[in-house]
């Protein structure tokens, strides 16, 4: 079976992707690959952070691997928080002083209008490749539930009237910009295997 390392430390990303994938690959964590590091996220853009979670990891292990990154981007925003959505307000990376930020540049707008978008970085067999899945909805006024994380507790993804934070892994997976990604990912590795 196709072995990958997930590069990543975000306990959230892991359970969401590995709800998707199943057992059809085998799934290894940093942590569970006994690699205990915080790749950097030096670059300006989602695509070029995804693929350095990806080559980090596979100049360190030589061994077939993925790292993913996600943005939130909110359309009157000119697409912020972006590539900085971990640190909007902040190098600390606290998800409620970022939404409290989102929510007070939104406050009095009409245009509420934002996307999520995940890109996955796959280094197999040496070489590199890119998946992006995304999941448009609103920002609502307030927050609301309590699951997930990030700025879950104040999107609503179209076709659905509950946030992400008010919803199961599953529902979340009905909708998930992570869920499309990897929806994609699963389907070149099956092509190729
Ligand atoms: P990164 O991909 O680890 O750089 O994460 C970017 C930031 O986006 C995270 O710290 C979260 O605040 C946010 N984020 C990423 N994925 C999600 C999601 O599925 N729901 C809500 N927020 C998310």
């Amino acid at each position: 079976m196709t072995t990958l390392i997930f590069a990543t430390n975000n306990q959230h990303k892991i359970d969401e992707i590995k709800s998707v994938i199943g057992n059809k690959f085998n799934i290894i964590t940093l942590v569970e690959a006994g690699i205990d590091i915080d790749i950097p996220e030096p670059y300006d853009t989602i695509e070029a952070n995804a693929n350095e979670k990806s080559n980090f990891i596979f100049n360190l292990t030589q061994k077939d691997c993925f790292g993913e990154d996600t943005g939130l981007e909110i359309e009157i925003l000119n697409g912020e928080p972006g590539v900085l959505s971990a640190r909007y307000a902040g190098e600390e990376k606290g998800h409620q002083k970022n939404i409290e930020k989102v929510l007070n540049k939104l406050q009095g707008t009409v245009n509420r209008n934002a996307q999520f978008k995940t890109i996955i970085s796959l280094v197999i067999n040496g070489k590199q490749y890119m998946f992006e899945g995304i999941c448009k909805g609103k920002i609502i006024e307030e927050q609301r539930g309590k699951d997930g994380f990030g700025y879950d507790p104040i999107f609503v993804p179209d076709g659905d009237t509950k946030t992400f934070a008010q919803m199961s892994l599953d529902e979340k997976n009905i909708y998930s910009h992570r869920r499309k990604a990897t929806d994609k990912l699963i389907g070149f590795l099956q092509n190729i295997s």
